[in-house]
């Protein structure tokens, strides 16, 4: 895997340079892992053999919104259009693992949380077990943790732009390694009416906002995701900030259309900023 890294990573660099340190415990997968570099005049040097010029470091240093992969002795920004959506897809840092920003918006909560913490949120109320559907598979966070417990997860990806994001991202490697985890590319909307009856014991529906993608949170859509899971199967969708404006006002529609489409019981799940349904 590639070293990849952020202002996060680079600051306290600066910091050791500036104190006179030879060499300090530099973490090159985003704080998953250290390992020993050495500081030269010239740069950072990496014992698998790259070089950051301090130049660069100080590049990194100045951009909070990205990580960069180090390519020999260059950076690489982890952004990339999508002339599929139109959008533009990177990697943000944080403390935690990075979220994804879709034309600046972040796909996972950071404010008073962060990714990671949120998506155990997402698991904890989803309880995966069995046979799980994902239906955006995002960076990965939801399918990975879920298939820590379940049996088997199949996740859906309308963008292949958002892989290539999360190809980059060591927080997402067990997306391409798992096999418990099968991946689609396509609509949701669309790959559903490809899935059979019953197939699912849980459902995980992290859709981005409503404004991005009306049509996930759909009657239509609701009835294909009922159809999909086992009977007293369990779903969990992530709505927004219940205390928002929008978000009760998104979060009653969604209540109301899941109940007609035959959900039994409706749960609000404020802490994962979503909502519960039984079928
Ligand atoms: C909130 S993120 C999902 C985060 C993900 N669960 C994770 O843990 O990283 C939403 C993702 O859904 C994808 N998406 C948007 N519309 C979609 C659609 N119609 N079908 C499938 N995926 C979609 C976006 O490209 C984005 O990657």
């Amino acid at each position: 895997m590639n070293i990849i890294v952020s202002h996060i990573q680079t600051h306290p660099l600066i910091k050791a340079r500036e104190a006179g340190q030879f060499a300090m415990e530099f973490s090159p997968d985003l704080g998953l892992s250290t390992m020993t570099v050495h500081l030269s005049p010239d740069g950072v040097d990496f014992s698998t053999g790259e070089r950051l010029p301090w130049h660069a470091v100080e590049e990194v240093n100045a951009n909070e919104n990205n990580c960069f992969v180090v390519e020999g002795d260059a950076l690489r920004k982890v952004v990339a259009f999508s002339e599929y959506t139109n959008r533009v897809y990177s990697l943000m840092p944080t403390r935690s693992a990075p979220t994804m920003l879709i034309s600046g918006i972040p796909m996972h909560r950071i404010k008073d949380t962060d990714p990671y913490r949120d998506t155990l949120e997402k698991i904890k109320a989803a309880r995966p077990v069995g046979e799980v559907l994902d239906t955006a598979t995002g960076l990965g966070y939801t399918a990975i943790e879920a298939a820590k417990t379940a049996h088997h997860v199949t996740t859906i990806e309308l963008d292949p732009v958002a892989l290539d994001i999360a190809q980059d991202n060591p927080w997402s490697r067990a997306l391409f390694d798992n096999p418990k985890i099968t991946q689609c590319i396509g609509d949701s909307y669309d790959v559903i009416e490809t899935l059979d009856d019953t197939y699912f014991t849980r459902i995980i529906h992290d859709p981005p906002m409503y404004n991005l993608a009306p049509h996930l949170y759909s009657s239509d859509f609701y009835m294909e995701l009922y159809r999909v899971l086992r009977g007293s199967g369990r779903m969990f969708h992530y709505i927004g900030n219940p205390e928002s404006k929008s978000g009760r006002s998104v979060t009653r529609g969604v209540i109301q259309r899941l109940l007609a489409v035959g959900f039994s019981q409706v749960k609000h799940y404020a802490q994962a900023f979503g909502v519960v349904a039984f079928k």
